[in-house]
């Protein structure tokens, strides 16, 4: 209880001060969304001259995400083109906002939702981002006939059903499974210098020592958004405790006075001594591109990086990049997925709902997930549409231990993660371990 009040109370701080920062409520519609920022396909659709004045119309559906740019939006826009070509009469106003793991996206949705604006439908992650932000809030519609009208009950893993789950009630479709724990790294580089892939923490940084006197930038690392580095940090984390006790962590089962905690820490520091000099000017794509250049070894990224290298940077999958768990989760699996629910409030839920189906159905998922990097939700999807990295990650999801990513707001409230981005900033420039862990303590009551 006192966590969801907390939780509340975090929302409602967040919520007064973005409307403070946000200007009134006639602009929320653009708060954020600059020109460059926002993509617009309602022209390029069947719907030719019917025209995108509002949502609400019947006739319109806004997909508010943040998936734009490189390596983010060549999957949205395969759906969309499916779905425009499903329901040619439908006109979609495809509103994302630049920034990886939703880093501007997230405030100006809440922004909307504090005006009573909502977007037709919109990104959030599986688990408490879901749960603990939008559906406490009564701010969603329940989805279970939508789930029995299109027969998806038993087509997504009963874990994902959990995820988007709240007392009983389904809230959100799952596009998507992305994998956070994975290390991509360019195979020239690891061939020239010799280099096998390390299975371990020990054996990870006798990597980066080989990497570093060979002259070579070990570990490429973009933390202009904190997130790429609270990513690398829940995956020393997933290392260290194992996948229960991480879980346990989330849960307030295991606190942060624990050793395994302090060991994740100071691997942590180690690991920051060999990343790129200017990580703190780039994005994940910057640094994703050191690697796919040669200019560094190895980077940790979810697998959307998959999809910026096919697609962005035109390399072949275990031929100029690799992949492999990170060291020390090899028998894990951090889950990220990314879901699309019904905001309360929308003027027209049925053609919302039918953008759902497009997006829950096998062909839905199938137009997207090749492109995105990531592996379908739907367990019945065509494993011929995917390349090798997409196989094997849909093998070892299924053998996998899953553990919720803290990065992408599954495994613990907005709120909580946004002090964790802060103090993980701030142990990247200062690498004092023990004040890290003191911070890490006190925030802990807003888990
Ligand atoms: C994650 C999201 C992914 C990808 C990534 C980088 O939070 O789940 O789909 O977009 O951010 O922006």
């Amino acid at each position: 209880m006192l966590k969801k009040s907390l939780a509340f109370l975090f929302m409602f701080i967040l919520m007064i001060a973005l409307a403070a920062c946000g200007g009134d409520e006639e602009t929320t519609d653009d708060t954020g969304t600059t020109d460059d920022q926002t993509e617009d396909t309602s022209d390029d659709g069947a719907s030719e001259g019917e025209g995108a004045e509002s949502s609400g119309d019947g006739g319109t559906v806004e997909i508010f995400s943040w998936w734009t740019g490189a390596g983010e939006e060549d999957g949205l826009l395969a759906l969309i083109d499916l779905f425009e070509e499903q329901h040619p009469d439908i006109t979609v106003e495809n509103a994302a906002v630049a920034g990886g793991a939703g880093t501007n996206a997230k405030a100006v949705l809440a922004t909307r939702m504090q005006g009573n604006d909502p977007p037709s439908t919109f990104q959030v992650h599986g688990g408490a981002e879901l749960n603990e932000s939008w559906v406490a809030a009564d701010k969603m519609e329940p989805l279970n006939d939508f789930y029995e009208e299109n027969d998806l009950m038993d087509k997504f893993p009963e874990e994902l059903i959990d995820m988007v789950s709240k007392d009983g009630d389904i809230y959100s479709v799952p596009v998507n499974i992305h994998r956070g724990n994975v290390i991509f790294y360019n195979m020239e580089v690891f061939e020239e210098h010799g280099i096998e892939v390390p299975t371990t923490l020990e054996e990870f940084v006798d990597v980066l020592g080989q990497l570093d006197e060979a002259g070579v930038t070990p570990l490429a690392m973009g933390d202009k958004e904190a997130w790429t580095a609270t990513q690398i940090f829940e995956n020393l984390l997933l290392a260290t405790l194992g996948p229960d006790d991480y879980r346990a962590l989330w849960e307030g089962e295991v606190g942060f006075d624990d050793d395994r905690v302090r060991q994740a820490a100071e691997y942590f520091e180690t690991i920051l001594g060999y990343v790129n000099e200017d990580h703190a000017s780039r994005n994940w794509q910057d640094a994703s591109q050191l690697v796919g250049e040669g200019e560094a070894a190895m980077t940790n990224m979810g697998d959307w990086a998959k999809g910026y290298f096919s697609n962005d940077l035109d390399l072949e999958t275990n031929v100029d990049f690799g992949y492999f768990p990170f060291p020390g989760t090899t028998e894990d699996f951090m889950v990220i997925t990314d879901t699309f629910g019904l905001p309360k409030g929308v003027e027209n839920p049925e053609t919302v709902k039918e953008f759902l189906a497009v997006l829950g159905s096998v062909e839905g998922q199938d137009a997207f997930n090749p492109l995105k990097g990531s592996i379908p939700a739907r367990v019945d999807a065509d494993p011929s549409k995917y390349d090798e990295y997409g196989t094997d990650t849909m093998e070892d999801f299924q053998n996998s231990n899953l553990a919720p990513s803290l990065a992408h707001g599954s495994a613990a409230s907005e709120g909580y993660l946004t002090k964790a981005n802060q103090e993980v900033n701030i142990f990247v420039t200062q690498q004092d371990v023990d004040q890290f862990i003191e911070k890490l303590q006190q925030i802990a009551g807003d888990l």
